[in-house]
């Protein structure tokens, strides 16, 4: 029995897996650059964030219904519960579609589909996060949370996510100011190729409460002081860091130096489809690089439901299904 456990970092395209790219290819008579599966599966070899985006973006082509957006959301939500998953804070990207000529009604109506029936035919819980891409104009964003007022009873949060150096946090002061004053609440991913400093300005200037990785930290010692004092959550993605380059192998991944440095760390797939695996997996391969023991396992799936944006008797609710780890005699 896998541990149960949140996701909390997952942008749900990028669980597009390769035959449901084609799948949803052959139903729109959209044509992909790629012979078949295998020699898509070929391309993800990735040499930085900006090389994965690419083909992220570009793959987007094949979304075009609500229906594609509901099959796409059942596919991940099916494979998130096989790996432990009962909560999932889900990520989309709404100016990727939109610049495409799919309207945010399109793309939330059809995620919600899946996620509507999501705890009755799953058991998972499930929050929607609409992010903002960091490399268009904070005009964009503003737009792009305008245009998502209709659907807001859907929505949870906001977040930042695409190319990050060059596109600090600060760009997005005014929009995460209205995002606040709607009451949703309030992440961005920071820290992953970018410096540190841009993951204080996350906390100082856009008031984040959790950091989507986090992954430089360590290097400056007074901004993890804030982050363990402040408990503030980190959503960490091994496999993802691995893929793209930011850290050298697993073995080298900070994980277990940044739990051991009192942060609250989770563990999570950012887009399984590309990056070898779903958050059990991820789970998995922690554990066996960096020799995490049970109990660190059940603290990072503890850290999950702690860092979630449940209400408390929700999260009282769920770490009492988190099993105890067994004793040895
Ligand atoms: N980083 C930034 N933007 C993203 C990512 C990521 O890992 N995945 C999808 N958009
Ligand atoms: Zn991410």
């Amino acid at each position: 029995m896998p541990l149960p456990k949140a996701e909390l970092h997952l942008h749900i395209e990028g669980t597009l897996e390769p035959e449901l790219a084609f799948e949803l290819a052959a139903r729109n008579g959209v044509r992909l650059p790629y012979a078949d599966t295998e020699e898509l599966r070929k391309a993800y070899l990735f040499d930085d964030l900006q090389s994965f985006l690419d083909l992220y973006y570009s793959l987007m082509a094949v979304l075009r219904t609500e229906d594609d957006f509901e099959a796409l959301a059942e596919a991940y939500l099916a494979r998130a519960a096989a790996q432990g998953v009962r909560h999932a804070e889900i990520f989309f990207d709404p100016q990727a579609h939109t610049a495409r000529g799919v309207p945010i009604g399109t793309v939330v109506e059809g995620l919600g589909r899946a996620l509507d029936r999501s705890e009755a035919r799953h058991g998972v819980t499930t929050r929607l996060i609409l992010c903002f891409l960091r490399d268009l104009s904070a005009e964009s964003a503003m737009e792009t949370l305008e245009a998502a007022r209709p659907y807001l009873h859907r929505i949870t949060g906001v977040g930042l996510d695409s190319a990050e150096v060059g596109h600090p946090p600060s760009k997005f002061r005014e929009v995460y100011a209205v995002a606040d004053s709607l009451g949703l609440r309030k992440v961005a991913h920071a820290g992953e190729e970018g410096p540190p400093s841009y993951i204080t300005e996350a906390l100082d200037v856009l008031g984040v409460e959790r950091v989507d990785h986090g992954l430089r930290a360590l290097e400056d010692p007074e901004l993890v002081a804030r982050l363990v004092r402040d408990r503030i959550p980190l959503t960490l993605c091994p496999l993802s860091n691995v893929r793209l380059r930011a850290v050298r192998s697993l073995t080298e991944h900070p994980l277990r130096r940044m739990m051991d440095a009192g942060l609250l760390c989770t563990v999570n797939s950012d887009d399984p489809a590309y990056f070898g695996g779903y958050v059990g997996d991820n789970f998995d391969a922690v554990e066996s690089a960096l020799g995490l023991s049970r109990e660190d396992l059940r603290v990072l799936a503890r850290n999950s439901f702690v860092a979630a944006f449940l209400g408390e008797l929700t999260i009282a609710a769920d770490l009492t299904r988190v099993p105890l780890p067994k004793r040895t005699p």
